[in-house]
């Protein structure tokens, strides 16, 4: 039997598995909702989760996992060159594993969020021996821990159609397109039980944009699993935008596509922008419970994804509030619980897809 979830996963070797009629990581294919529970997953932002003994109550009651929202990326961990500083990392893993939630690592490799010493680098060579350092030591400190990690975050570019397909910044500059083999090979050589990841935002709608960018990500996968390099999931981020719409008929074609090459969907940053919507409170989050429901709808009527985690828990604490402020005096209101930690419908709607 083809084991379609096994590390030395090739295309040949899913397209025998598919032609066999296998279904691929528990995806239930053919458009069947499969009828098993689909873990709810917290981003957790280091000062609420110190300061605030409500949102870690929310945790222990309703994550089945969590993912340290910046802990894990260079900026936190490699302030200085020559040190690591696990500290924040370590809080929220301990926590996690404390109280039985798994852990989804984010990111490995990142255009943004890096030190100023990793921005200066201008030697290709140095560059790729230090990305095998940073993943040997970082995947490697919690393997067996974490089961699933961003290896890459956002490395297609915003709108491919204009810019190229790929994203520019330090790793791509130095590295070329060859950053991505190397980030997933030494996340699998440091971290072998862990479920390696590509993780994207805009994937969600309908536009030209969004299915050249869809396009990017099968490519990309397609070359990974061409070199025998494995890859394991495509991360969804949904930064959903409320006047946008979900473009249930791509989003399925994407969905079914990443399953015919053998991989997981997991939603990763789930939230919604609402800055458009109008102000009155309960229209608003009226608003952003559906489109969250039309997202979940679309998502889950083509296959299971492998957990629906939001970014952040309270609207009290979203980066949303800053990068799209409204025009009004309002607030924003992008998560499942509102500013005092009360649930709001979203909650309640993602709770109808997660149990
Ligand atoms: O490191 C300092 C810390 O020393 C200080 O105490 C604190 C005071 O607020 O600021 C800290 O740095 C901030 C960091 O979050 C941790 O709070 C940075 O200035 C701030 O830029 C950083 O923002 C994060 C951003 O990624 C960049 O890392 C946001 O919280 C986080 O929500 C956002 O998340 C990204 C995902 O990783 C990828 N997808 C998009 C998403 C939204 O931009």
């Amino acid at each position: 039997m083809v084991n379609l979830t096994s590390n030395r996963l090739t295309r040949r070797c899913v397209l025998q598995g598919i032609a066999a009629g296998m279904v691929a990581n528990g995806f239930a294919t053919g458009g069947a909702i499969a009828a098993s529970k689909i873990p709810f997953g917290v981003a957790v932002h280091l000062d609420p989760f110190r300061q605030e003994p409500r949102f870690r109550n929310l945790l222990k009651k309703h994550a089945d996992l969590i993912v340290p929202m910046n802990a894990l990326k260079w900026a936190s961990l490699r302030y200085d060159r020559d040190k690591f500083d696990f500290t924040g990392a370590d809080e929220i893993i301990d926590f996690a594993l404390q109280h039985g939630k798994s852990i989804h690592g984010h990111a490995l490799l990142w255009y943004h969020a890096n030190p100023k010493w990793l921005d200066a680098i201008r030697s290709a060579r140095e560059l790729e021996r230090l990305l095998a350092q940073h993943i040997e030591q970082v995947a490697g400190r919690y393997e067996g821990k974490i089961a699933t990690w961003d290896v890459v975050n956002e490395v297609v570019a915003h709108d491919p159609l204009t810019q190229g397909k790929w994203r520019r910044g330090i790793w791509y500059d130095l590295l070329g397109p060859r950053h991505v083999e190397l980030a997933f090979a030494a996340a699998a050589r440091a971290a072998p039980s862990a479920r390696l990841f590509i993780n994207d935002y805009d994937l969600e709608d309908d536009s030209l944009r969004t299915e050249a960018r869809q396009t990017a990500i099968l490519q990309i996968v397609r070359r990974l699993q061409d070199k025998n390099i494995p890859i394991h999931g495509v991360g969804l981020q949904a930064h959903l935008y409320a006047e946008r719409g979900i473009g249930r008929e791509n989003l399925g074609k994407f969905v079914r596509s990443l399953d015919a090459l053998g991989l997981e969907v997991a939603v990763t940053e789930l939230d919604v922008i609402d800055w458009k919507l109008p102000a009155d409170r309960d229209r608003r989050d009226r608003a952003v419970a559906a489109t969250v429901r039309e997202f979940l709808e679309a998502l889950t009527s083509a296959g299971q994804p492998r957990n629906v985690t939001t970014w952040g828990l309270s609207d009290a604490n979203s980066w949303v509030k800053e990068t799209f402020p409204r025009q009004d005096s309002a607030i924003a209101r992008p998560l499942p619980f509102d500013a005092n930690w009360q649930p709001k419908p979203m909650f309640h709607e993602i709770k109808k897809f997660t149990g």
